[in-house]
C-alpha cells in the first residue's frame, strides 16, 4: 500500500495523451479517467446530500481512505517538510511535494491564518451557492486576483460581491498570505527554475505595462496572478482539473488546520494512483490544470483549510497576443498572429527543470575534461585528478541555482535535487 519512499515519484503517466488542437497547441486527453472521476464526484456529492456524516459508526476519512486502497491507490507517507519530486518516465519534474521553509515560525503564522479564516467561517458559509457549492468542493471559496477568461478584451481583477471583499481584506491574514506566496514562488523557481521565469516574465510584462498599472494584484511583488482563499471548517475538494489554469504552469497549494494528516486531508493525484500524506503548513506543487486530483476528507473531529494560488491561462495569450484577443491579433498585425500560432507546438516542453540535467555552463566542463585526458595520457594521476576536479566542478553549476535559492527556503531541496540527475 506504501509508494515507495525515495525522494523521487516516478510516474509513466500512461492515461495522458497529447494532441494537436487546430492551431498547433497541445491538449491533454484524459478520457480512460473520466469516467471513473464522474463516479468519485456522484459519491462525493451523495456524502455531502447526506451530511458528510460517518459511515455506520466508521470515521468518514477512515471510509474514503479504504475505498482508495481497493481501487489500488498507493499511500505517500510524507512528513510535509521533506521535498519529494514528481517524476515522469524521462526524468522530467513535473510537480513536487515542496515541504516548508526552515522557519521555525511557520507553522504558527500558518495556524493564526487558520484561525482568522476560522472567525470568518461562519459568514463565508452564508456566501452565494458560487462560493459554497462549486465543482472543487462543497466549501466556502474565494477567488482575489488578476485574470483574463474567454470573452474578456482586457486583464482586470476578479470582480467581488460586498460580502466576499469584506471576508478577503483582514490586513494580518493578507501579510501571512504574501509570505506564503512568496514561498510558493521560490520553491517554484527553484524545481523548475525555467517555468518560474515564464511566468514572471509574462506578468511582469503585464505589471509594467501603462495600461494595467491600476491592477490590484495579491502581491504587488510577485507573479502568481491568482489566490483562492479556502475557509474551514472542512476543506476536501473533490475530484477535479482546473482547466483554466494556464496548461503546464504549477499550481501551490498549502493545507492548514489542526487536523491530524496521518487519518485525513490525503492529497489524491488520480493520474498516478497516489495518495498523499499532507500535514499543515505543507505546500504542493502541481500541475492542476491536467492532473486530476483531490482530497480525502479530515476526521470529523479534525478541522482544514487551505490556500492556492496560480496563474490564469488566457492571462499569458493576452500578454503574448500584444495585449489583445487572439482575433483582435489575427486582425491589426496578421504577422505577429502567424508567429504566435508558430510559437504554441514549443511550449509543451516548458516547465521541466531542465537547468539541473543539461546546463550550457556542463558543455565546457565536459569539453575541458577531454582536452585535459588527451593532453595527459601520459600522466594517469593527473588524468584522475582532472576528472574528478571536472566532476565536482558540474555538480556545483548545476546546483548553483538552488544553492542560492533554495538553501534558505526549503530544507532538504539540494540533495534532492542532486539525487535526482
Ligand atoms: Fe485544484
Amino acid at each position: 500500500m506504501v509508494a515507495k519512499s525515495s525522494a523521487v515519484l516516478q510516474t509513466e503517466m500512461s492515461v495522458l495523451q497529447q494532441l494537436n488542437t487546430q492551431h498547433g497547441g497541445y491538449r491533454v486527453k484524459v478520457e480512460k479517467l473520466d469516467g471513473e472521476m464522474r463516479d468519485m464526484i456522484k459519491d462525493a456529492k451523495a456524502a455531502h446530500a447526506d451530511g458528510g456524516k460517518d459511515d455506520g459508526g466508521k470515521d468518514r476519512a477512515a471510509t474514503a481512505l479504504e475505498k482508495l486502497w481497493s481501487n489500488g491507490y498507493k499511500l505517500v507517507e510524507w512528513d510535509g517538510i521533506n521535498p519529494i519530486l514528481l517524476v515522469d518516465t524521462e526524468g522530467t519534474i513535473f510537480g513536487a511535494l515542496a515541504g516548508q521553509p526552515k522557519d521555525p515560525g511557520w507553522s504558527k503564522r500558518c495556524m493564526r491564518l487558520f484561525d482568522i479564516m476560522a472567525e470568518d467561517a461562519d459568514a463565508a458559509a452564508k456566501l452565494p451557492k458560487k462560493n459554497t457549492q462549486h465543482r472543487r468542493g462543497f466549501y466556502p471559496a474565494i477567488d482575489t486576483g488578476v485574470t483574463f477568461a474567454p470573452g474578456d478584451s482586457k486583464a482586470h481583477n476578479l470582480r467581488l460581491e460586498r460580502k466576499e471583499a469584506a471576508l478577503v481584506e483582514n490586513k494580518e491574514a493578507l501579510e501571512i498570505e504574501r509570505s506564503i506566496q512568496k514561498f510558493v514562488e521560490t520553491s517554484i523557481d527553484v524545481f523548475a527554475p525555467r517555468l518560474y521565469g515564464y511566468i514572471k516574465d509574462h506578468m511582469q510584462r503585464l505589471q509594467r505595462h501603462p495600461d494595467y498599472t491600476g491592477l490590484r494584484w495579491n502581491d504587488p511583488h510577485g507573479a502568481m496572478s491568482g489566490k483562492t482563499r479556502n475557509f474551514p471548517w472542512c476543506v476536501a475538494t473533490v475530484p477535479h482539473r482546473d482547466v483554466m489554469n494556464m496548461a503546464f504552469a504549477w499550481c501551490g497549494v498549502v493545507a492548514i488546520g489542526p487536523y491530524n494528516a496521518i487519518y485525513g486531508g490525503h492529497f489524491v493525484i488520480h493520474n498516478m494512483k497516489l495518495a498523499i500524506q499532507f500535514p499543515h503548513g505543507a505546500l504542493i506543487l502541481i500541475p492542476s490544470a491536467f492532473l486530476w486530483h483531490s482530497n480525502v476528507p479530515v476526521r470529523h473531529e479534525d478541522h482544514r483549510a487551505s490556500v492556492t494560488f496560480y496563474t490564469s491561462g488566457g492571462l499569458y495569450r493576452f500578454i503574448d497576443n500584444c495585449f489583445m484577443r487572439e482575433s483582435d491579433l489575427a486582425e491589426a498585425k496578421p504577422q505577429e498572429y502567424a508567429k504566435r500560432q508558430e510559437e504554441k507546438h514549443l511550449r509543451r516542453d516548458m516547465g521541466s527543470c531542465h537547468r539541473y540535467t543539461s546546463s550550457s555552463t556542463t558543455i565546457p566542463t565536459f569539453v575541458f575534461a577531454f582536452l585535459t585526458v588527451i593532453i595527459n595520457l601520459g600522466r594517469p594521476y593527473l588524468v584522475r585528478c582532472y576528472l574528478l576536479l571536472s566532476y565536482g566542478l558540474i555538480r556545483l553549476f548545476a546546483a548553483s541555482k538552488s544553492l542560492i535559492d533554495g538553501i534558505v527556503f526549503v530544507s532538504g531541496s539540494i540533495s534532492t535535487l542532486i539525487a535526482t540527475k
